[in-house]
């Protein structure tokens, strides 16, 4: 896998964050990703009527991954429509660590930083009997 293009992933999370659905909130997220076979990935966040159900960017990307191959996330980035950068909220960084391990990169104010950090002493899949 080559050096990871952070500027392009950057810019693919913000124009999906063009496409959020966010009635409620008024806050468009877009979450993009490197997959282990060079493919990009993205997702935006779709907000309910009830409240509690709305899905985040990194969920409909989750499903993005699955649905154009499968693989592993190699490096992630979160942004709003703005080009704000936006951490992942706590289920969404389980659901990013279970699709991209420890070593998954993750965009932090900080720089790039793997998942290991962004979500310490994590519950994996290796947890399970
Ligand atoms: N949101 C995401 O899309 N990802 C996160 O990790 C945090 C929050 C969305 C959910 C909701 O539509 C809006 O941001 C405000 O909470």
């Amino acid at each position: 896998m080559t050096e990871v293009d952070w500027d392009k992933l950057r810019a693919a999370a913000v124009e999906a964050a063009q496409l959020a659905y966010c009635p409620y909130s008024g806050l468009r997220v877009g979450a993009a990703a490197v997959v282990d076979d060079g493919r990009l990935v993205t997702g935006c966040n779709v907000e309910n009527a009830a409240y509690g159900v709305g899905l985040c960017a990194e969920c409909t990307m989750a499903g993005q991954l699955r649905l154009t191959g499968g693989g592993r996330l190699v490096a992630v980035a979160c942004r709003s429509g703005s080009g704000d950068l936006l951490m992942p909220c706590g289920r969404c960084r389980q659901i990013l660590f279970e699709l991209g391990g420890p070593d998954c990169l993750m965009d932090t104010p900080a720089g790039p930083a793997p998942m290991s950090e962004v979500l310490p002493h994590a519950f994996g899949p290796g947890d399970l009997p």
